[in-house]
């Protein structure tokens, strides 16, 4: 992927502002009740880390690593559970953590498996939303950034393992 083929399209202000809007939110929502993030690896990894220090809510955390992509920037529809919960959530308030929402497959697998497991509540953040691309119905309740077609790189997002290191977020041009 050559340099030249990409651009910021999210600067890295622009996600810090985002994500501290949404810290708010969540502290509005919640108060002093206890939360559970549930960070989806590895894409979230950047945007949990700095959304939990954004939310004043006592906060647990905990991760599931989920994969759906091969190498290509379409889903496979295949959704592989690489690592488990370690914590119980029953009874708790969760909130799952995604980078992005493409086709909605991966998320709604997530949704329902940790459903069975009998949350307090359960509700879904995520930093992207791409939601024209959506194939399920499925929606989240907090959102950082709508954006409409595209692939793009950066801050956790990766294409083939590599760039989620970049600070900001850049749309790849594919032509
Ligand atoms: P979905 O199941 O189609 O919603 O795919 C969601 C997952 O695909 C995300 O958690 C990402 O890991 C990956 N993904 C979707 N769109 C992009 C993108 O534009 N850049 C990098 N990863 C993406
Ligand atoms: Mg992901």
């Amino acid at each position: 992927m050559a340099e030249q083929n990409r651009k910021i399209i999210f600067s890295r202000e622009r996600i810090a502002a985002e994500i501290k809007r949404i810290g708010q939110e969540i502290t509005q929502d919640y108060g002093d009740e206890e939360i559970m993030l549930v960070g989806v690896l590895k894409g979230s990894f950047l945007f949990i880390a700095d959304l939990i220090r954004e939310i004043q809510t006592p906060s647990v955390i905990d991760f599931v690593r989920l994969a759906s992509y091969g190498s290509g920037t379409k889903t496979s529809g295949i959704i592989e559970f690489r690592k488990e919960l370690e914590m119980s959530i029953r009874d708790r308030h969760v909130i799952i953590i995604e980078d992005i929402v493409d086709s909605g497959y991966t998320l709604e697998c997530l949704y329902n498996k940790l459903l069975l497991q009998e949350p307090r509540s359960l509700k879904i953040c995520t930093l992207i939303d791409k939601r024209a691309r959506r194939e399920v119905d499925i929606e989240a309740d907090y959102i950082g950034i709508s954006m409409e077609e595209g692939f793009i790189i950066g801050y956790g997002l990766d294409h083939d393992e590599k760039y989620r290191n970049l600070p900001d977020i850049y749309l790849v041009e594919t032509s």
